[in-house]
């Protein structure tokens, strides 16, 4: 199969293009590398393209269309809640202007098979009793600009299926973190496994928003999944998309299982070998008190479940970050795990 992938230089679109690879699919990638690193395609064909520009649908028609594309894996997006806000009209053009040209260049080019990255962030605060799963059929409510990009872009595939038969797919991405080969770890530090690294290696307390969350330990839960896992489920949904009987076109990706700062902070601990002192600090606006993905969609239609622990998420971000950043300004004085529960 010939697959085109955008954002596939990035961080979850380069283990993307590894597991198509390993599975002999031909990728082509097309990235504006504005956060992802050419060297991370490896000896897929790499395409620099800048998607939210309207003469991008010219060039990118001639590459579906040179290389025989048989389906297309969208992830290339702006990811980042917080500037969402500060720059809303921006995240629309890039998000959704993006998608609308990709969507057009299929057309021209007769490629009708897609699948989207779509977010947790879609569901925002949308209406769950706590403990209780978030499952598709719960209504979205995105709270930032970010999450409503995702939705739009998801009812714009919808649309483009009834209009002209594009046979679409979304994931709605949870928490995703670790890595399956150290140097494609995440290159920005803006979650709580990379921005706690960063602070016990610069020898600082990682910060824990709020303790006061209605959740056993104060803290809120949130539905960690591996970024291999995540990957897996990419391919699962292509090969979903050669199927005629398609029941669902929006599927959870997580575990099915939420963790607490508290605990994912411990397990970096275990990681790392730092010993744990967090400082407590105000909630940060807009954080629900707990998300955590329903999964029963996804095995059923799909057959996928995620396979890999939260210690593999901690130990593999953590062997990326010591190869990523070098030798810490603080090294490790707490105990380790005896042995890293690596794959
Ligand atoms: C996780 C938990 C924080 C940092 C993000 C995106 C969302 C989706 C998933 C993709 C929360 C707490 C964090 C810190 C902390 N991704 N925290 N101290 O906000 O759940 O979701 O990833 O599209 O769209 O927003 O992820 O990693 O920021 O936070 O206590 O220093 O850790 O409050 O409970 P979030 P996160």
């Amino acid at each position: 199969m010939k697959v085109l992938v955008t954002g596939g230089a990035g961080y979850i679109g380069a283990h993307v293009v590894r597991l198509l690879q390993r599975r002999d699919d031909t990728v082509i990638v097309v990235d504006d590398l504005s956060t992802g690193v050419a060297e991370n395609v490896g000896t897929a064909a790499l395409v620099h393209l800048d998607l939210s520009v309207p003469d991008c649908v010219e060039k990118l028609e001639n590459v579906l269309t040179e290389y025989a594309v048989d389906a297309v894996i969208h992830i290339a997006a702006k990811k980042q809640v917080g500037e969402s806000v500060e720059r809303p009209v921006w995240y629309y053009q890039q998000n959704v202007g993006g998608f609308g040209h990709l969507l057009q260049a299929m057309q021209a080019a007769g490629v009708n098979k897609m699948m989207f990255s779509s977010s947790a962030a879609a569901y925002g605060k949308a209406d769950v009793p706590a403990g209780q799963l978030v499952t598709e059929d719960t209504a979205p409510q995105p709270i930032s600009p970010y999450g409503e990009t995702k939705l739009v872009c998801e009812w714009m595939m919808r649309a483009a299926g009834v209009s002209w038969g594009l046979r679409g797919v979304g994931l709605r991405y949870f928490n995703v973190a670790g890595t399956g080969w150290p140097e494609l770890g995440d290159p920005t530090v803006l979650n709580l496994i990379p921005l706690a690294l960063r602070s016990l290696t610069a020898g600082e307390r990682p910060k824990v928003f709020g303790n006061d969350y209605p959740t056993p330990d104060g803290t809120g839960i949130r539905d960690y999944v591996h970024v291999l896992d995540l990957a897996d489920a990419h391919l699962a949904a292509l090969d979903y998309l050669e199927r005629d009987d398609r029941p669902y076109d929006i599927f959870n990706v997580g575990t099915g299982h939420g963790s607490s700062v508290l605990e994912v902070l411990a397990e970096i601990g275990k990681s790392s070998g730092y010993a744990i002192d967090p400082e407590i600090v105000a909630r940060r606006p807009g954080d629900p008190a707990e998300v955590a993905a329903d999964v029963s969609r996804i095995k059923e239609a799909l057959g996928w479940t995620s396979r890999h622990t939260l210690a593999e998420m901690t130990d593999s971000a953590w062997t990326a970050w010591e190869l990523t950043h070098g030798e810490p300004k603080v090294a490790p004085t707490g105990t380790g795990r005896a042995t890293p529960a690596r794959r």
